[in-house]
């Protein structure tokens, strides 16, 4: 609610009382003064950012050409960023409404933030407009009168799938989506009409969301004899799994289709030729070619520099036109909260999806298409054609009047046993899949071997938990990408990048960490937490926030057999340059002059730099060599993971893990623990996925139990 001034106080009471009198004519004349304050409560980082990015872009299109006011009220978005959360998403929702008193709410992306926050919304009476989180129960037993939803329910862009998938592309399929709310609803709905159509699951897997290795899963998918996969993945999810699965050769032998979201305009341009084929079901295309749509397109791209508008950006457009209509029926008044809600349930209008309006049993849009798209090149780009479509998809919710008896337990709903009990089976049955997942748990581990050795030597020698490490191995991805833009020599990246990284490095320490050597270490760990923020920033501000990908060179783009395992090239080629690498920094360390200086400094600094050497720079080297390692590891895994910029942050946790496992400051250690947890990782996504990350845990916590120091830490003092 806007905040109550005397003036506005005085004005709305004998506003209300002349009202009655009068009708709604006097409201028209007694509207409130001061800006309308619009909550966004949206992820700008993680996964979903590039989602939040679009829904913000297509609200600020409809501002903008409302000049940011409305029934002579200023326009006032006030951006919160979830952090893809449901804590943090539930506390931002509440400062929105308690302390900001925000006159409509709108966001979320992520269905576990929207449940969360819906108690608070219903309670605080504050109208919600969800922009995309589809959670299903919004529509049905979780419905509230202050909640409306303009971008879809989980279940409309998969439940038309299922049918078509059966009657058009095969029978057989392994369907897999991350593990949450709104994985589960979204294959919930593709199963209710693909089973009864004759589909026969072959398997189905639930990976954690913000994956980054979906090498266990793929390497499932092709033992499992399925015709074809339906999946649903958005943001770098999305990313990672068509290239990855191209990468793994599926894409000739093994059909892709999912729910729209896996190739958005998002993440397409990342996704380059991997895409191509992939059959997917949305109420969106920008190729769709009705006058509100083709305006849509383009000043969406004269505004945001030629990007192409998704479907998440015509969400925003249409939450955004839903808002101006209602504010301008109202005259402005925010106040009157059911007047409001009279007014968009009944909105109107021609949407760039076709027309829009809302199911007024249910709040939720009515799709007037789910369109059956396929990702082809055209027009000298890559895009997704419609092929086929479904008219008025409107989600069976019956909204408040009539609630539906409470769901069934998800695994009664969703994985039916006898599916998941025989392929589990045969998982542990094949030796055939046991060497491809220990080769898929190789080559993560030499990955995590990369990423984390730079932080045991930075860890070891200098006593500094360096947090920002995450961030030397984003800046190594974002400047290989750009030197393989600019140049198009993927070596040359590899040699260059780390080493600015490297320059990066030495600067932070000479002149930020430096001084704080003799101080607490929760001073360092603060400095460099600060400078994960700074760079996150530095990225976004530099390349944007859209997710990028490193194309692997030409010579490893394919996939080889072996030893009967189909294997992606370049994978084979991170395996064996992470193992040449260790050899090297072995005999760096063990075997030269520098590196008994590193070794009697890890050791005992101050006694070495009493022996005349000039420990100041041996720590300056240390630490720019550390950052240049975590910078290589970006440019290694740009091919395989994708680039975006809060990627510093979710490789930071494994990197972590590792050192702890391995023992703080040690080569071998960093080594052993890699491999190590990289493999009982693969296995446990492989064979236990809902338990794959408690492994880890689970196993580092026994390590520690033992050998407190880690693998090959020296004793703790
Ligand atoms: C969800 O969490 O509801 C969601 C997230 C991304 C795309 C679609 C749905």
């Amino acid at each position: 609610m806007a905040q109550v001034t005397r003036r506005s106080f005085l004005g709305t009471a004998s506003l209300a009382a002349a009202g009655a009198a009068m009708g709604p004519w006097v409201l028209r004349a007694g509207a409130q003064a001061g800006p309308i304050k619009i909550g966004l409560v949206l992820p700008y980082s993680g996964v979903y950012a590039v989602l939040g990015e679009s829904i913000t872009q297509g609200m600020e299109l409809v501002f903008a050409r409302e000049n940011w006011t409305v029934a002579g009220r200023k326009i006032e978005m006030i951006k919160e960023d979830d952090e893809m959360q449901p804590p943090v998403g539930i506390r931002k929702t509440e400062k929105l409404i308690d302390s900001d008193k925000v006159d409509i709410l709108t966001g979320p992306v992520h269905s576990g933030i929207l449940m969360g926050m819906r108690d608070k919304v219903h309670s605080s009476k504050t109208i919600l407009i969800v922009s995309n989180a589809g959670a299903d129960a919004i529509s049905r037993e979780r419905c509230s009168k202050w909640i409306f939803r303009t971008s879809f329910s989980n279940w409309q862009p998969n439940q038309p799938m299922g049918e078509w998938v059966a009657k058009h592309v095969a029978k057989d399929v392994f369907i897999a989506a991350p593990n949450y709310q709104a994985g589960k609803d979204q294959l919930g709905a593709f199963k209710e009409t693909f089973v009864p159509a004759g589909g026969k699951l072959v398997g189905e897997d639930y990976p954690k969301l913000g994956e980054t290795d979906y090498a266990p899963y793929l390497t499932k998918i092709r033992q499992s004899g399925a015709k074809a996969v339906y999946c649903f993945f958005s943001g770098s999810d999305a990313v990672n799994f068509v290239k990855q699965y191209d990468q793994f050769g599926l894409k000739q032998s093994i059909k892709l289709t999912g729910a729209g979201f896996l190739t958005e305009p998002d993440v397409l341009p990342a996704q380059g030729k991997s895409a191509l084929g992939v059959i997917t079901g949305h109420f969106y295309t920008p190729l769709l070619d009705n006058p509100t749509n083709q305006r849509f397109v383009k000043e969406f791209q004269a505004k945001f520099g030629g990007k192409m508008p998704d479907g998440f950006a015509c969400q925003g457009y249409d939450t955004a036109e839903v808002i101006v209509r209602a504010l301008k029926a109202v005259n402005g008044n925010t106040q009157d909260k059911p007047k409001l809600v009279e007014v968009i349930e009944k909105s109107e209008f021609d949407s760039p999806r076709g027309r829009f309006r809302f199911d007024p049993k249910t709040h939720n849009v009515i799709q007037p298409f789910i369109y059956i798209r396929e990702v082809r090149e055209v027009a000298g780009g890559i895009n997704n054609v419609p092929i086929d479509k479904v008219a008025n998809v409107t989600d069976p919710g019956t909204g408040c009047t009539l609630p539906r008896p409470p769901p069934l337990p998800l695994w009664i709903m969703h994985s039916p046993p006898q599916v998941v009990a025989s392929c589990r089976f045969e998982w542990f049955a094949m030796p055939g899949d046991v060497f491809a997942q220990a080769l898929n748990g190789l080559a993560y581990g030499v990955l995590l071997f990369l990423l984390s050795v730079g932080l045991t030597l930075i860890f070891g020698m200098l006593d500094v938990v360096n947090l920002a490490h995450g961030s030397f191995y984003m800046l190594g991805a974002y400047a290989g990408l750009s030197l393989i833009a600019g140049t198009g020599n993927f070596w040359l990246a590899l040699l260059v990048a780390p080493l600015a990284v490297g320059g990066i490095g030495a600067m932070i320490e000479r002149s930020c960490l430096r001084p704080l050597y003799r101080r607490p270490p929760l001073d360092q760990v603060l400095l460099t937490f600060g400078f994960i923020y700074l760079f996150e920033d530095l990225v976004k501000s530099i390349w944007g926030g859209r997710i990028r990908s490193i194309p692997p060179p030409d010579m490893f783009s394919g996939s080889v057999s072996v030893l009967g395992a189909i294997f992606p090239s370049y994978r084979l080629f991170v395996i064996a340059f992470g193992l040449a690498m260790a050899v090297l920094l072995f005999l760096l360390i063990e075997r030269t002059r520098l590196g008994a200086i590193i070794r009697a400094g890890v050791f005992d600094a101050e006694m070495t730099g009493g022996l005349g050497i000039n420990i100041h720079r041996v720590f300056t080297g240390v630490f720019a060599f550390g950052a240049a390692l975590g910078g290589l590891s970006g440019v290694i895994a740009g091919p395989i993971q994708s680039a975006y910029p809060s990627m510093g942050v979710t490789i930071l946790i494994p990197a972590l893990i590792v050192v702890v496992v391995g023992g703080l400051g040690s080569l071998k250690g960093s080594l052993i623990g890699s491999l190590l947890i990289g493999q009982a990782e693969t296995f446990g996504k492989a064979w236990l996925p809902e338990a794959s990350m408690l492994i880890i845990y689970v196993l580092m916590a026994a390590i520690v139990l033992v050998r407190p120091q880690g693998l090959f830490g020296r004793p703790l003092k």
